[in-house]
């Protein structure tokens, strides 16, 4: 009985419910360093495999080609969740930034719009904070989006609980985010920022959720021997983990067969025991710092 309700666990066509009501797909692809040249193929690809969800953001430079990706696949635009981001320093200039995003994906519409940093970068100086302005205020400026039918969700990106509590607790926030796109795996699993988002219904979608390029993850002993005895990927095996978890996944491949293989997901499931094993890997790494930004927006594991 168990191994039959087992067989039919389906992560593939499985969503998350937010709490705008609206249904995100447990897997998304992932774009950030995909070359130029390369998305529009992957996105195509991962669509004809089955894929109904794309990440990608204003400041990945390739929200053109995921459009052509999209149109070339033929997937009905309705069909299929896309998300993307407001970029940094675009952050007081919230409606010219989702025109030039729509414009560029070639669509009326994202399915989510997410502020991709809590940090509002001068774009007259990439190195300087914005004076007088912060993520508070955009906030502010992406609630009025969901009135012009331009996006359909709006979320946050990169946000611990210091910078949640901020926001919940502005009176000028009306929208509690619908998501946020965190990084998620078992070197950064965040357990007290999972635990605080979903109190507050907040969806996590996670990112890097495979360690992301060169991977430290893939040698893991943990990992290769639940793989092993599962006959399954470290790959499989860290997707099916996060989604069990409770958060949706968006692995990045440019590479057909690797985007065929992180799909290859249904039918089969990591045991209590697994997933607490994974848990209890110790080693932690983190893959976006916020060394680059202007400002700290990381304070600590989840805060
Ligand atoms: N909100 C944010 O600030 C933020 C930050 C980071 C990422 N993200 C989003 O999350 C997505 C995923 O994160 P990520 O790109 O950092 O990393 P990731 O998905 O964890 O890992 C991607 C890397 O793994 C390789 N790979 C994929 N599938 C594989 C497989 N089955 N076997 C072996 N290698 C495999 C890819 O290479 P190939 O392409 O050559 O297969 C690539 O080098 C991003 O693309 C982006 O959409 C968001």
């Amino acid at each position: 009985m168990q191994r039959a309700a087992m067989a039919a666990v389906k992560k593939t066509t499985k969503t998350f419910k937010l709490n705008t009501g609206a249904a995100i797909p447990a897997i998304g692809l992932g774009t950030w360093q995909s070359a130029p040249n390369e998305v529009k193929d992957a996105v195509q690809a991962a669509l004809a495999i089955g894929y109904r969800h794309i990440d990608t953001a204003f400041a990945y430079g390739n929200e053109k080609e995921v459009g052509e990706g999209i149109r070339a696949s033929g997937v009905p635009r309705e069909q299929i969740w896309l998300t993307t981001k407001l970029d940094n320093p675009w952050h007081k200039r919230v409606p010219e930034a989702i025109e030039r995003s729509l414009e560029n994906l070639g669509t009326s519409y994202v399915d989510l719009y997410l502020m991709h940093w809590p940090c509002s970068t001068d774009p007259n100086n990439l190195k300087k904070h914005l004076e007088g302005w912060d993520f508070v205020d955009t906030w502010r400026e992406m609630q009025k989006l969901l009135d012009t039918g331009k996006v359909r969700n709006i979320g946050v990106s990169n946000f611990g609980i210091r910078n949640l509590e901020r926001l919940l607790n502005d009176p000028s926030c009306k929208v509690v985010p619908a998501v946020n796109q965190v990084e998620l795996h078992p070197g950064n699993p965040s357990p007290k920022l999972f635990n605080y988002c979903t109190s507050k219904g907040i969806h996590l979608s996670g990112y890097s959720p495979l360690g992301s390029a060169g991977s430290p993850l893939y040698s893991n002993e943990t990992l290769n021997s639940i793989a092993k005895e599962k006959g399954r990927t470290v790959q499989q095996i860290l997707l099916a983990w996060g989604i069990q978890k409770g958060w949706s996944v968006l692995p990045k491949s440019v590479n057909k067969s690797r985007i065929e293989a992180n799909w290859q997901l249904d039918g089969w499931e990591l045991s209590e025991e697994d997933i607490k094993k994974i848990d209890s890997i110790k080693e932690r790494f983190k893959v976006c710092d916020d060394a680059w930004l202007p400002i700290k927006v990381f304070f600590g594991d989840d805060e």
